[in-house]
């Protein structure tokens, strides 16, 4: 066994007895695109598959312009085109997912922060006042221009059939509540963030690059009582700046169900991802 996996091993099973002598009872989740990319949606920077290195089709100024507002209003199409290919329905939850809902079900889970707008914790099952969507979801729609909602329906339509989808009362573009750049987060994200963090005694980071803030301020935040735990493929954010850091490197699927073994939640994890 690498070196790394003999420090992962040590470092998911101090966690799992800690979990188990009940040291954790206020968990936050802070989690990214790299616990989707299982279930077959591209995260954004991984080099070669990353949704950011495959847009040269779109022909956009800068990879980030597929979520700009002002692209968007000169330019709707890329981001359409890049919607059919992510929008919910398509992608089942991975085991990491599942592991989320059993973290709520053992009654651990203070909150599920996501940036990811695939709905896949809700569709696993997390409860949605455990959800805070950062940066919003493919769940609602709304015009650019006067804000009025438009049915989730005729959008998918839209989406489905590569129309650009227009609002019933001014003709401007609709596009789903996702945060664009230049956008602000949903109110939720403040009002949770704060709150929780104070409450929060195990930060939980997965499959994010922790480069985009807000949200990546989330583990900046968390006090100097609360443990911070990075599961992911490499070292991110202000990751190691605190001696009481854990990483554990490597795949999340993985290594979440190595923690899950420890936790002797093996048997439940995999009842939830075979019945789905
Ligand atoms: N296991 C563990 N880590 C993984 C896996 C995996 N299977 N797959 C990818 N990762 C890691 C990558 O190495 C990277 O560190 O997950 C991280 C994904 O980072 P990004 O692609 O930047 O995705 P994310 O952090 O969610 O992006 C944040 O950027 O453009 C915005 O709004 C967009 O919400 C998105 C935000």
């Amino acid at each position: 066994m690498d070196s790394q996996a003999v420090e992962n091993e040590k470092i998911l099973k101090n966690v799992a007895d800690d979990i188990k002598n009940g040291k954790y009872k206020n968990i936050c989740v802070m989690v990214g695109a790299g616990i989707s990319t299982a279930a077959g949606i591209p995260d954004f920077r991984s080099p070669k598959t990353g949704i950011y290195h495959n847009l040269q089709k779109f022909n956009l100024p800068y990879a980030e312009a597929i979520f700009d507002l002002e692209y968007f209003r000169e330019n709707p199409k890329p981001f359409f085109e890049l919607a059919y290919e992510l929008m919910p329905g398509r992608y089942m939850p991975t085991p990491t997912h599942y592991f989320l809902r059993l973290m709520n079900e053992k009654g651990l889970m203070l909150r599920c922060f996501t940036q990811n707008i695939d709905t896949l914790e809700r569709i696993a099952g997390v409860p949605e006042d455990k959800i805070v969507e950062a940066h919003g979801s493919f769940q609602y729609n709304r015009c650019i221009e006067c804000k009025e909602m438009a049915d989730s329906g005729y959008v998918r339509h839209c989406i489905e059939t590569k129309d650009v989808p227009l609002c019933e009362k001014c003709k401007g573009y609709v596009k789903p509540t996702i945060v664009f750049y230049g956008e602000g987060l949903p109110s939720r994200f403040f009002d949770c963030m704060y709150e929780d963090m104070e409450k929060c005694d195990l930060a939980l980071v997965i499959g994010t690059s922790l480069l985009v803030h807000p949200f990546a301020d989330l583990p900046e935040i968390a006090t100097e009582n609360c443990q911070r735990l990075l599961i992911n493929r490499e070292v991110v954010g202000d990751f190691s700046e605190r001696e009481s850091d854990l990483m554990v490197l490597g795949d999340c699927d993985a290594l979440v169900r190595q923690l899950c073994k420890y936790l002797d939640w093996e048997k439940d994890l995999d009842e939830l991802v075979k019945a789905n």
